[in-house]
C-alpha cells in the first residue's frame, strides 16, 4: 500500500517519540512491502517561534493532502504561566482538529499484563480494564464563544452542541460496542446542564438502531470514581469533548503510565494519531520519554488503513519490550534503556516478528 503520512513532530518530547514512531513504521514497510512517504511540518509553539503562527498554512494544506496525520506533542510552559499571551500553541492542535474535521477522537484504555505492577491501582481493581472512550472533539466548550469583559473581571466559555454533532460520534461509538462487549455508557452532567441533556435524548433515540447494545448513562462525577474503583465494567464509554479531556487523563493511571496511551481522531475526510499525554518539556531531549504511545498511535494508523496484520506486528514487538523491561524510566525506575533504544527494540521485533507472518502465509 502507498501512503502519504504528513508528520508534525510538534514541542518538547514530541520530536523524540515520534521518530521511534516513524522508525517502527519504516519497518513495517520494509517487512510487509509498503511504501509509506513522510512529510514534515511544524505545529505549536515551534511553530509560533518560527512562523508567528501556531498552524502555519503550509502545514495545514500539507495535512489536508495527507492521507493520515502522525502528531507528537503539543505546548510550552513559557505560554502556560502568562494569561496575557495573544498565541497559545494548543490553538495550533485545536485549530488543526477543526480544520481537518476530526470530531471522533478514540481513545483505548487496557492494561499490558506485564505492567500490572506500575499501576498505582490494586491488582484486583484493574484485571480485565478494556475499555475505549470516544471523546467529541471539535465541539462543546472548547469551541463555544469567548468572551472577557472590558476591565478584564469576568470570562465565559460557551458550551454549544448541536444534534448533529452528537448524532454523528454516537453513532461511532454505538458501531464500536456492537463489535466489542456491547455496551455503551454515555458520560454527561445531565442533571444540571441543558447540553448534557439533549446528549441523553439524541443518544437514547440512536440506541433504539442498535438493540443489541446496553445503553448506560453516568454523571461525569460520578465516572471520574467509577473508573477508579471498577473500571472493568466500561465498554465504550461516549461523551463530550472536556469531559473526555479529563476522563482520559484519568483513564491512563490505570495502566500505570500516560506514555502508553494512543489515540485515534477522525473525520469524514482525514484521520490524525497521536499520544495522548502533553509535550513533557522537562524530558524534552534526554532521551528519557516514553516512545511507546507514540508507536502505538502508528499501529492505530495501520488497523485505520485495514493493515491488521501490520499492527499486530507492531503491537507484539511492543509486548515483547514491555516483557523484557525495555523500557523507559516512567516504567522502571532502574532502567538503562532510552527513547532510541526502546524505539530501536520495537523496530527489530517488527521485523522479526513480520518474517514469522510471511513464513505463516507461505
Ligand atoms: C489532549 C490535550 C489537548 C486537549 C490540549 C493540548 C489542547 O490535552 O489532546 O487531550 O485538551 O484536547
Ligand atoms: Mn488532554
Amino acid at each position: 500500500m502507498n501512503l502519504n503520512i504528513a508528520l508534525l513532530p510538534g514541542d518538547g518530547i514530541g520530536p523524540e517519540v515520534l521518530a521511534q514512531a516513524v522508525k517502527c513504521l519504516q519497518a513495517v514497510e520494509e517487512t510487509f512491502n509498503h511504501q509509506f512517504i513522510y512529510r514534515e511540518a511544524v505545529v505549536g509553539a515551534i511553530a509560533i517561534d518560527r512562523k508567528g503562527n501556531p498552524l502555519p498554512d503550509t502545514t495545514l494544506n500539507l495535512c489536508k493532502e495527507a492521507d493520515a496525520v502522525l502528531f507528537g506533542a503539543i505546548g510550552d510552559p513559557k505560554y502556560d504561566n502568562d494569561p496575557n499571551a495573544k498565541v497559545r500553541p494548543e490553538q495550533g492542535l485545536l485549530k488543526l482538529r477543526k480544520e481537518l474535521g476530526l470530531f471522533a477522537n478514540i481513545r483505548p484504555v487496557k492494561v499490558f499484563p506485564s505492567l500490572i505492577q506500575n499501576s498505582p491501582l490494586k491488582q484486583e481493581v484493574i484485571d480485565g480494564t478494556d475499555f475505549t472512550i470516544y471523546r467529541e472533539l471539535t465541539g462543546g466548550i472548547y469551541f463555544g464563544q469567548k468572551h472577557l469583559n472590558e476591565d478584564g473581571t469576568v470570562a465565559s466559555d460557551l458550551c454549544e452542541y448541536s444534534e448533529q454533532e452528537i448524532s454523528r460520534i454516537a453513532h461511532l461509538a454505538f458501531k464500536a460496542a456492537k463489535n466489542r462487549r456491547n455496551k455503551l455508557t454515555l458520560v454527561d452532567k445531565a442533571n444540571v446542564l441543558e447540553s448534557s441533556r439533549l446528549w441523553r435524548k439524541v443518544v437514547t433515540k440512536i440506541g433504539e438502531s442498535y438493540p443489541d447494545v446496553q445503553l448506560e448513562y453516568m454523571f461525569v462525577d460520578n465516572a471520574a470514581m467509577q473508573i477508579i474503583l471498577n473500571p472493568s465494567q466500561f465498554d465504550v464509554i461516549l461523551t463530550e469533548n472536556m469531559f473526555g479531556d479529563i476522563i482520559s487523563d484519568e483513564g491512563s493511571v490505570i495502566g500505570g503510565s500516560i506514555g502508553l496511551l494512543a489515540s485515534a481522531s477522525a473525520g469524514e475526510d482525514s484521520a490524525m494519531f497521536e499520544p495522548i499525554h502533553g509535550s513533557y518539556p522537562q524530558a524534552k531531549a534526554q532521551d528519557i520519554a516514553n516512545p511507546i504511545a507514540s508507536i502505538l498511535s502508528a499501529a492505530m494508523l495501520l488497523e485505520h488503513f485495514g493493515l491488521y496484520e501490520e499492527a499486530m506486528a507492531v503491537r507484539e514487538a511492543v509486548d515483547k519490550s514491555l516483557k523484557k523491561g525495555v523500557v523507559t524510566p516512567d516504567l522502571d525506575s532502574k532502567s538503562q534503556y532510552g527513547t532510541n533504544q526502546v524505539g530501536d527494540f520495537v523496530a527489530e521485533n517488527i521485523v522479526d516478528n513480520g518474517d514469522d507472518f510471511n513464513m505463516n502465509d507461505e
